[in-house]
């Protein structure tokens, strides 16, 4: 799987010439310094950590940096260290992340887990987070507050996943769990671009409250994607979240009532059931992808990249604050 912005625009993004030129510039130095960062006197540890790196990747985290880097000074020392940070610290819960969803393939390759064994998966991403640390020490005492805040929301996100709603609002718990276990991240990356390139504080804080809403944006897309979309286009395993259980916003959808023909009763009980069973998964996911709790969770989608997008249209209009917006329409159309 390639990387999100090997040519042209990074995501199509309607920018012009020179911040184009100059976000390729610097995502090649954080290219650079990621590999750097993740060398290890160990080979298996080196070998195992360049694995995904070199697997391709997007990139979103970076690039929010860069672009929330524009309404300071982006040429700061701490812009493209900040952009290494958040790209490690997002691929070490990627190692863990697809140990408890015993996923099989990330980016276009085998997992780490798989690849080799869960153990060199956890520890892998161990050795990433603390790589992620060594260079955010450089970066001063409040970056290392800020990313080890977003962390811990995110290892909240990620075990309330797991434990599941309790008694509570299923949906409610649901958007909790997206804002901590995503939000936490992408937010983090704007956050950290605009205060390392010193932007004022006023611009800081919309850049971190509107990459919130872009990141359960994102990873509302995300669970969209992994019901539609192809295995080619993801890079992933379409219909993880179904055989591990795990609940989404379209599942949701289908379980609060909308919809009311045989084939919704059947796919309500399905998804009472373990769909570890092949028959059973193939027939949720091909219910699922018909029903019309998909348009309802692309239209929830909408409106948060929505929301995020009037947000950010009240910072300066700088070339920047059209690539931004240009990444709310991204998250919506994305299909990979
Ligand atoms: C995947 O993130 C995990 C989520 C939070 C949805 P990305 O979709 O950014 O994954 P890569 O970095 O492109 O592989
Ligand atoms: C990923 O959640 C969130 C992380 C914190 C890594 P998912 O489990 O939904 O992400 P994918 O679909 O495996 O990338
Ligand atoms: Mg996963
Ligand atoms: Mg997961």
């Amino acid at each position: 799987m390639s990387s999100g912005f090997a040519g042209g625009s990074p995501f199509g993004l309607p920018i012009d010439a020179e911040l184009a030129a100059a976000s390729r510039e610097r995502l090649a130095a954080v290219e650079e310094q990621l590999l750097e960062a993740v060398h290890s006197e160990d080979p298996l540890l080196t070998q195992a950590s360049k694995h995904l790196v070199e697997a391709g990747g997007k990139r979103f985290r970076p690039m929010l940096v860069l672009l929330a880097a524009e309404f300071g000074d982006p040429s700061s020392p701490g812009v493209v260290p900040a952009a290494v940070v958040v790209e490690l610290t997002h691929l070490a819960t990627l190692y863990h992340d697809d140990v408890m969803d015993e996923a099989t393939v990330r980016r276009g390759e085998e997992s780490a887990n798989t690849r080799w064994t869960n153990t060199v998966a956890i520890l892998t991403g161990d050795y990433l987070f603390a790589r992620a640390s060594d260079l955010l020490a450089d970066l001063g005492p409040e970056a290392v507050r800020i990313q080890a805040r977003s962390f811990a929301r995110l290892v909240r996100g990620q075990i309330q996943e797991t434990v599941g709603p309790r008694d509570g609002d299923p949906l409610k718990h649901y958007l909790q769990v997206v804002s901590d276990k995503t939000g936490s991240l992408i937010a983090t990356s704007g956050q950290l671009g605009a205060l390392l390139a010193g932007a004022p504080n006023h611009v800081v804080d919309t850049i971190t409250s509107a990459c919130e809403k872009i990141g359960v944006a994102f990873q509302l897309s995300d669970d969209i994607l992994d019901i539609a979309s192809e295995a080619e286009e993801s890079g992933k395993t379409p219909g993880t979240d179904l055989r591990e259980g795990i609940r989404t916003l379209p599942t949701h959808h289908v379980l609060s009532g909308i919809g009311s023909g045989p084939d919704d009763a059947r796919l309500r009980h399905l998804l009472t059931q373990d769909l570890t069973d092949d028959a059973l998964h193939a027939e949720a996911l091909t219910l699922l992808r018909a029903h019309p709790a998909m348009d309802r969770a692309r239209s929830d989608l909408r409106r948060w990249a929505e929301d995020a997008r009037d947000q950010l249209l009240t910072l300066p209009p700088l070339p920047s604050r059209d690539a931004f917006t240009g990444l709310c329409d991204y998250v919506i159309t994305r299909t990979g």
